[in-house]
Parts: structure tokens; C-alpha cells; sequence
């Protein structure tokens, strides 16, 4: 038997009316701030994620030469591709441009429990702006997204990479190997950062300073600890939170990102309930524009990991019912077959989801069926009811029958 691929999934209809129905409340939620839906290819030229993106994304890259000798990627993430977008197509538009995305993205990782080789990201993009508001902004969208999912137990965390790429730095730390460490203290590395450190020839107290750094978690007070403008920048992107009522985020100057582009504020979100892949979102504020051609431009965006937060929903007890359709029309014998049809098709016209027995079954077996594609109603088509232009409506629920005109039925299904 052939299987899909390791680490991707098939979606059976349950599962994807359930997935339709939540991605669709984020998109709600992305509309209500102002952002428009675009869509990107799924696969780009490689060097779109080679420019930028950093050792952790490289080596998970699904790349391949095609047929005219191109190297392609399948995208392993839509921040990338948005970017080009804007510098190809929507570069003289009015900024900020808000854009948001919702598709697959696939890395080569190790598969486990919300970790997968092709995943769904739910993202946005705010083009243009680079204020402490425009950071506020997004962060309040992530989080309104979160809650509008229903998420209970969730955490958000923000820091400024800015701080700690200039802290990095100054120990001496060279510019391309920058990346190097900081892919280390994103995970918390300490041991393989260290001689790595030492190799480059940062002092002990350099390093313990930046570890100290990276540990520097706690309320607002802790930006005290935080230098000059950054310090000054998070604090007023928390003020804004606040006006908007978005729940008081930690601030956390260990927050990395697992992505090279990043220049300034920084954030995450964590289901602590996932255990080891918690992280549900992330993002923050970055330069890309000018690698594809264009002028530099700042941005802030994020992205939700759609698979993510429906297992941490699912962890909570949170059940999705699905909706199944509004009406079953079973014939009560072959002569009422084509009558059956004709009443689905009025139906269906008139805005009613329907179904109807196709394979000839006898009543019982039909509406068994019924009941397994969650009919609300049975419509059940016999020849005397016919006879007076009418049909038996069978509320499926209560098992309630009763004789609805023909020409009713639609409003009686639809009340
Ligand atoms: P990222 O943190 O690499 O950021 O991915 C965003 C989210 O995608 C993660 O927080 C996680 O929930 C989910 N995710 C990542 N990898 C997997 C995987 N293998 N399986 C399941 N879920 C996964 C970005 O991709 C940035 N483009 C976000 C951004 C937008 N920054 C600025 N704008």
C-alpha cells in the first residue's frame, strides 16, 4: 500500500471541514485589522530563502533543480515570498500594506508530534512602517488570533534581537558568523555556544554577559537592564498593547527566532501544553526588501503554525463538531426516484444542502446513511404523499416526522 510521504498528512473530510472552519475565523480576524489576503507560489527560486533565511532553514530546505536546470525550493516559510511580492508588484502602493497568508510550507525535519515535513502557516505581513505602533500592531493581531481560537492556556514572550546581535558583537563576535551563535542560544545551547565563543575569541565575561542576557526574562521592569533605544522602543510597543487591551506579554531578551532576517523587536508565542514543539507563532521586525532588488524597507510580521495551535486546541478538550448537511432525500420506492431527484435539485437551488440515495437502497439503510453524513433532515419522497404534492419531513434528531408541501420545503428546511 502506498502511503503519503513521511511527515505530511492527508486531510479526511472531518478533519477538513474542522481546519476550514478555524482558518477561516483567522482570516476573520485578519480582515477586522485591516489586512488583504494574497497568495505567493508554492515553490520559489532557491536563492529567495538562500539569501536570508540562515543555517537553521538551509539545511531543512526541500531544494531541487528542475527540468531547465533552475534551482527551486519548495518554501520552507511565506515571509521570504511575501517580500518579493511587495518589491515585484506592490512597492509604489500607500504604506503600511497589510498582507496576510494562509498555506503549506515544507521543512526537512526530523517528523514528530507538531512537527511535520509539510505544515500550514497562518501569516501577515505589515509592509512600510517601522514605529513601536506597527510592532504593537501585529503582536495585538497574533493575539487576537490566538483568542479567537479559543486557546486557553498560551503565553507570549517579546524580546529585540537587536540587543543581543549588538551584544554579540561587541564581544567580537564576526558579522557572518553572527548567525552561527545565535542559532545556538535560540536553543538554548549553552554548551555548544560556549567553545564556539571561545573559538572566536570572546572573553569569559563577555560570554557570561550575553547567557545573562539571553536568561533576562520578566515584566517591564526588566528593560531597565535594556540599553538605549531598544529599551525605550519595547516599552512603548508594551504601552500600545495595553491601549489595545492585549493581555500584558513577558518580556523575554532570550527570544532569537530560528530565522536570520530579523533586525529588532522579537516575539513568540508557546502552548506549554505540546511540550516539546510549543512554539504555536512567531515573528518580528526585519529588513529583506533590499536583497531582491528593492529599496530597503521595513516590515513586521508573524506567523501562526496552523497545525500547532489545532493540537494545542485539541489537548485542551476542545471538540469542533462538525456540520454535516441540511437534508437526506430517500425515495420510498424506484417509481418516486426521478420525483426525488427533481425535489433535490429545487433544494439545492434554493440554497439547501442536499443529498440524495443514488444506490438504490431500501428505506432503514438509507437513513442509516443519513445519520452517518449528518443529515439534519430526512426528506422522504413516497407516492401517496406525491399525490398531494407533498413530501414526510423527518427531523433526523428527534425522529419527528410530518407532511410538508413541496413547495414549503425549502423554507421549512431553511427555518
Ligand atoms: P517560524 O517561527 O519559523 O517563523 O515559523 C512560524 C511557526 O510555524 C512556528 O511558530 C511553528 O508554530 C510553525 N512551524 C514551524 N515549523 C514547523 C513544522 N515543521 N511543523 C509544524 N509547524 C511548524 C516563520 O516562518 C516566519 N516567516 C514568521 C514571520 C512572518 N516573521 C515575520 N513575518
Amino acid at each position: 500500500m502506498i502511503q503519503c510521504p513521511r511527515g505530511t498528512r492527508d486531510f479526511l473530510p472531518d478533519e477538513m471541514e474542522k481546519r476550514r472552519f478555524y482558518e477561516n475565523r483567522l482570516r476573520h480576524v485578519a480582515r477586522t485589522f485591516g489586512f488583504r489576503e494574497v497568495e505567493t507560489p508554492i515553490f520559489e527560486e532557491a536563492e529567495l530563502f538562500i539569501l536570508r533565511s540562515g543555517p537553521n532553514v538551509l539545511k531543512e530546505l526541500y531544494a531541487f533543480k528542475d527540468k531547465g536546470d533552475r534551482e527551486i525550493a519548495l518554501r520552507p516559510e511565506m515571509t521570504a515570498p511575501a517580500i518579493r511580492m511587495f518589491v515585484n508588484g506592490m512597492s509604489n502602493d500607500p504604506k503600511p500594506i497589510k498582507v496576510f497568508y494562509f498555506g503549506q510550507c515544507f521543512r526537512y525535519e526530523r517528523p514528530q508530534s507538531g512537527r511535520y515535513r509539510e505544515f500550514f502557516q497562518f501569516g501577515a505581513e505589515l509592509i512600510g512602517s517601522a514605529t513601536p505602533q506597527t510592532d504593537a500592531e501585529v503582536i495585538a493581531m497574533a493575539s487576537s488570533m490566538i483568542r479567537a481560537l479559543g486557546l486557553k492556556d498560551y503565553k507570549v514572550r517579546i524580546g529585540h534581537i537587536g540587543v543581543l546581535r549588538q551584544k554579540i558583537a561587541d564581544a567580537g563576535v564576526p558579522k557572518e558568523r553572527a548567525a552561527e551563535v545565535l542559532q545556538k542560544l535560540d536553543k538554548k545551547l549553552y554548551d555548544e555556544a560556549e567553545p564556539l565563543l571561545k573559538e572566536m575569541g570572546v572573553s569569559d565575561e563577555s560570554m557570561r554577559d550575553i547567557f545573562d542576557l539571553t536568561e533576562t526574562v520578566g515584566g517591564i521592569e526588566v528593560l531597565d537592564k535594556v540599553p538605549g533605544e531598544a529599551g525605550d522602543w519595547l516599552r512603548q510597543v508594551v504601552a500600545y498593547l495595553e491601549a489595545m487591551g492585549v493581555p500584558a506579554p513577558e518580556i523575554d531578551l532570550g527570544v532569537v527566532r530560528g530565522l536570520d532576517y530579523y533586525t529588532g523587536m522579537v516575539f513568540e508565542a508557546e502552548a506549554p501544553a505540546l511540550g516539546a514543539e510549543k512554539q504555536i507563532c512567531g515573528g518580528g521586525s526585519y529588513t529583506l526588501s533590499q536583497l531582491f532588488g528593492g529599496e530597503e524597507v521595513f516590515s513586521t510580521g508573524f506567523a501562526v503554525g496552523f497545525d500547532r495551535i489545532l493540537l494545542a486546541m485539541e489537548k485542551e478538550g476542545q471538540e469542533y463538531q462538525p456540520e454535516g448537511i441540511d437534508a437526506y432525500v430517500v425515495p420510498v420506492t424506484d417509481e418516486t426516484r426521478l420525483s426525488s431527484a427533481r425535489i433535490t435539485a429545487m433544494l439545492r437551488e434554493g440554497g439547501v444542502s442536499s443529498d440524495m440515495d443514488i444506490m438504490g437502497r431500501k428505506m432503514a439503510k438509507a437513513l442509516k446513511y443519513a445519520s452517518s453524513v449528518r443529515a439534519r433532515y430526512a426528506v422522504i419522497v413516497g407516492a401517496s404523499e406525491l399525490e398531494k404534492d407533498s413530501v414526510t419531513l423527518r427531523d433526523m434528531s428527534t425522529g419527528d416526522q410530518r407532511l410538508v408541501a413541496i413547495a414549503d420545503l425549502v423554507a421549512e428546511i431553511k427555518k
